[in-house]
């Protein structure tokens, strides 16, 4: 059992790891004196539910500020709880046993409903999972050190713990001296009086998490789905002087982390109005504001102005105007089947699928005939073909002029 080999090192906590730089907690008792000391480092993965059912992985640390209310010791447990974000918590509870301590469980319990961890999270929800931690057998008085990685899954939750220096029941109010240091460091290193070189080197990460901004990896999104709308002068009844459909992606970047979000018409709210100038959509769902202006300059209309607000995260606002999309003849309709992508701005992209939207003068309440984009016609794939024929045109002139060249220097040096 690695227990018995465990180690026990004449060192105060604070010169042995003043290299870790994780996150620390000094719990006090009624007496103001220390009770419960925690220096850890800790990784959070956390699977959940997106829009459409997508799953998504949020990838967060353990933040500095951590609050550590709720944390207490009694005389036979001891809990050390750390509070962080919008109402997260990470806790470990202690037991004594005889002339040793362990913690026999971990809990960790978050909401769905803090954007900033849990960007897009279909849910509210609160959840908790629990899991056994790993830390037995720690003699009284003595401090338990694990540079080792420990990886703890519970459910939905990876959690990640290294770089851990705990001691529970501190006796006279400071740390203890001796350490515990857990099997799983002993073995990257035979030698037992010195801390494992190896784990220290490995284990300073100088990352400043003040602000943690959670990194969900990019995703490739499905193909939005096409959602129909309309616009009516007054009233649902009467018919449609707007209509468009189309499925809407918006790329942005913000804190120079570029993200892309799919608008899901399903109970999105759609409001707008037409005129003879300038007419107006307006898509709002949970997620996303989309505000599409366009103009009648008395032949063709366009897409004018565009104002986007992403409500989820820390949020993304942009209005662009003077914009020349989707322009066509009046009376006509515009149509994009293929996906199309638009830049917008260096922050801000537009992507359509399925695209027909018709602003100004629609008949009957129905879509007039189409004016398809170039990426629709059967002559895009000419493209490719022209530039090559084009290219091979001029290989043969260049070659025609150098044999014509040599030819007419030729004659004259004979002529000499
Ligand atoms: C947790 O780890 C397991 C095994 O490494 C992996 O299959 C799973 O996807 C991880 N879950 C999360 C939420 O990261
Ligand atoms: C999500 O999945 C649940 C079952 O896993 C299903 O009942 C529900 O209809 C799905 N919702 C969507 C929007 O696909
Ligand atoms: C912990 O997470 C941060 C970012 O969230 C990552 O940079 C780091 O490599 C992770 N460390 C471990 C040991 O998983
Ligand atoms: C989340 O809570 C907010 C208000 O607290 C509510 O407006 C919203 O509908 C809720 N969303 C879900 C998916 O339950
Ligand atoms: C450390 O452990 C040794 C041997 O177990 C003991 O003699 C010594 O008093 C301990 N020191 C402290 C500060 O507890
Ligand atoms: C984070 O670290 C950078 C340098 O690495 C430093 O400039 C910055 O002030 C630190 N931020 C905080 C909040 O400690
Ligand atoms: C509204 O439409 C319904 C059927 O779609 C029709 O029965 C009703 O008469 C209409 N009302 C008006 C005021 O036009
Ligand atoms: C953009 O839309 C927001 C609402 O989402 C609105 O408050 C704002 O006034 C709009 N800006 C412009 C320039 O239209
Ligand atoms: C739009 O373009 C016109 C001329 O093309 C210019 O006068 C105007 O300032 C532009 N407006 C914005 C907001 O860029
Ligand atoms: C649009 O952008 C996506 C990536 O966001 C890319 O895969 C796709 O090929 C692009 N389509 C066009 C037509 O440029
Ligand atoms: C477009 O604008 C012109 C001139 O402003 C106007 O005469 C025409 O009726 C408008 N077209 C539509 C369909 O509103």
């Amino acid at each position: 059992m690695y227990r018995c080999a465990a180690f026990v090192l004449l060192f105060s906590c604070g010169v042995v790891f003043h290299q870790s730089h994780g996150v620390e907690v000094n719990v006090t008792g009624e007496d103001k004196k220390l009770c419960l000391y925690a220096n850890l480092m800790l990784n959070f993965s956390v699977s959940y539910k997106g829009a459409d059912n997508k799953t998504l992985t949020a990838l967060f640390k353990l933040p500095e500020n951590v609050m550590s209310d709720g944390s207490k010791c009694d005389e036979k447990t001891s809990t050390l709880k750390l509070n962080f974000g919008d109402g997260h918590s990470w806790s470990m509870n202690f037991n004594k046993s005889g002339k040793s301590y362990l913690a026999d469980q971990i809990t960790f319990s978050y909401k769905l409903s803090d954007s900033n961890y849990f960007p897009g999270s279909s849910s509210n929800k609160t959840i908790t999972v629990s899991q056994n931690a790993n830390i037995n057998d720690v003699e009284l008085d003595n401090c338990y050190s694990c540079k080792s990685k420990d990886e703890i899954s519970a459910n939905l939750v990876n959690m990640t713990l290294w770089n851990v220096l705990v001691q529970a029941f501190v006796a006279n109010g400071s740390k203890s001296e001796n350490i515990t240091s857990c099997s799983a460091d002993h073995s990257t290193t035979p030698v037992p009086t010195t801390i494992p070189t190896t784990a220290a080197t490995t284990a300073a990460p100088v990352t400043n998490t003040t602000t943690t901004p959670p990194t969900t990896p990019p995703t490739p999104l499905p193909t939005p789905q096409t959602g129909n709308y309309s616009i009516s002068p007054s009233g649902p009844n009467t018919t449609a002087c707007l209509l468009a459909s189309f499925g809407l992606r918006i790329g942005f970047k913000q804190n120079q982390t570029y993200q892309e979000m799919n608008f899901d018409p399903h109970g999105a709210n759609v409001s707008g109005k037409c005129g003879v100038s300038s007419s107006e959509l307006v898509l709002v769902s949970e997620e996303l504001t989309v505000a599409f202006t366009f103009v009648n300059d008395t032949k063709k209309f366009r897409l004018l102005t565009l104002n986007v607000t992403v409500n989820t995260g820390s949020g993304f606002h942009e209005v662009d105007t003077n914009l020349t999309l989707w322009e066509t003849n009046i009376g006509s309709s515009y149509m994009c089947n293929k996906e199309q992508n638009s830049t917008i701005s260096d922050q801000l992209s537009l992507y359509t699928f399925n695209l027909r939207v018709q602003p100004f003068g629609v008949k009957k309440g129905d879509f007039s005939t189409a004016d398809e984009c170039f990426l629709d016609s059967d002559l895009s794939f000419l493209v490719p073909i022209a530039v090559g024929v084009a290219l091979s045109f001029l290989i043969i002139l260049v070659l025609i002029s150098y044999l014509i060249g040599r030819r007419k220097s030729r004659t004259g040096y004979q002529s000499v």
